[in-house]
C-alpha cells in the first residue's frame, strides 16, 4: 500500500478503532478503497443483517405497503391522543373552544411529524458520511444499506404530510444542533455511538409510543415498517460496540460512556422547550411564552 494511503488512515486514538473491521480512512481518500488488501480484510459481522436488508424492504411509493390517500378527517377527531400532547392542559382549555383544540393538537403533530422527518433526513446524511469513511468492506456495505432504508423513511414520513398538511416547518433548534453537531464531528466514535445507539436509540424509544397513541391508521403502519428498520441500524452499532468497547482502556470507556450522556443530558433539559413550537402557537395567536408559562402551571417540578 502507499505510504499516502497508509498515511489517510485514521488509525489515531481519537477514533478509539480497535477493530480492522471498523477501520476507517479520512473523507475522499479513495485510493484506499482501492487496495487489494481491503476486500480480503472483510468482517462477516454485518452479514446476517446485511442479508435480511431485503426482508424488511418496504415502498413508500407502492400502495400495497401503505395507502398514505386514505382519509382522516382532522377537523374533528384528534391524531393523536390528547393526553399525550402536554399543551393541551390547565389555562389552554379556557383560552381555545373544543374545535380549536383539536386544530391546536394536530398542529403540534404537525411539527412533531416534521421533525421526524429532518430527524430522519440527519440519519441519512450520517450513514452515507460513514459509507463514505469506513474502509471495512461488510461495515461500509451495512453503512450504504441504512443510507437507502433512511432516505425510505425521509419518503415515507414526506408522503404521510404531503397527504395531510401542505407546509414544512423548519427543524426544532434543539435536534437541529444536535444533528449538525454528530454531522460535522470528525471523531468516528461519536458518529458511531451518536447515530447507531443515541439516534437509532431514540428513533426506538419514540416510534412505538407515537404509534400506539396515534389515531391515525395511515401514521401507525409506516411507524411499523421504520421501528423494524431502525432495529436494524441500532444492532449495527450494538456489533461495533460489541467489538469496541471491551478493548478499550478504562479512560477510553469512560470518553465513550460520557459522550452521549452529555448528549443525552441536553436532549433531556432542551428538547421539550416550547420556544422551539412558537410558528405552531402563532396560527392559534399564542405567544409562546403564554404557552410556556401555561405548560408550567400543569407540570411543575413534582
Ligand atoms: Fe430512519
Ligand atoms: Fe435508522
Amino acid at each position: 500500500m502507499p505510504d499516502e494511503v497508509r498515511q489517510g488512515k485514521s488509525t489515531t486514538d481519537e477514533h478509539l478503532i480497535r477493530d480492522l473491521a471498523y477501520q476507517t480512512v479520512d473523507r475522499g481518500n479513495f485510493h484506499a478503497m482501492m487496495d487489494v488488501d481491503r476486500y480480503d480484510n472483510r468482517t462477516r459481522d454485518y452479514d446476517e443483517i446485511i442479508s435480511a436488508t431485503h426482508d424488511h424492504f418496504w415502498d413508500p411509493n407502492d400502495e400495497s405497503y401503505i395507502d398514505f390517500s386514505q382519509p382522516f378527517d382532522m377537523d374533528p377527531e384528534y391524531l393523536m391522543l390528547p393526553r399525550r400532547i402536554r399543551e393541551l392542559r390547565g389555562p389552554m382549555l379556557k383560552r381555545l373552544d373544543e374545535g380549536q383544540q383539536i386544530k391546536l393538537g394536530n398542529e403540534i403533530m404537525h411539527w412533531q411529524i416534521f421533525n421526524i422527518i429532518h430527524g430522519e433526513q440527519g440519519a441519512l446524511n450520517l450513514s452515507t458520511s460513514l459509507a463514505e469513511i469506513l474502509l471495512g468492506a461488510g461495515a461500509q456495505e451495512y453503512a450504504t444499506n441504512q443510507a437507502g432504508e433512511e432516505a425510505r423513511h425521509v419518503a415515507g414520513f414526506y408522503h404521510y404530510k404531503r397527504d395531510r398538511w401542505g407546509m414544512a416547518y423548519p427543524i426544532g433548534d434543539v435536534l437541529g444542533d444536535l444533528l449538525d453537531n454528530l454531522i460535522k464531528t470528525p471523531v468516528v466514535y461519536k458518529n458511531m455511538v451518536g447515530m447507531q445507539m443515541l439516534l437509532e436509540g431514540l428513533a426506538m424509544g419514540a416510534f412505538p409510543n407515537l404509534r400506539k397513541h396515534a389515531r391515525d391508521s395511515v401514521l401507525r403502519r409506516p411507524l411499523l415498517l421504520f421501528m423494524t428498520g431502525e432495529a436494524f441500524d441500532h444492532k449495527f452499532g450494538k456489533i461495533w460496540t460489541d467489538k469496541t468497547i471491551c478493548n478499550l482502556s478504562g479512560v477510553e470507556c469512560d470518553r465513550v460512556e460520557g459522550w452521549p450522556a452529555e448528549c443525552l443530558e441536553f436532549l433531556l433539559f432542551h428538547f421539550v422547550k416550547i420556544r422551539q413550537k412558537l410558528m405552531v402557537y402563532e396560527h392559534f395567536g399564542l405567544d409562546w411564552e403564554w404557552v410556556r408559562d401555561a405548560v408550567r402551571e400543569t407540570y411543575n417540578d413534582t
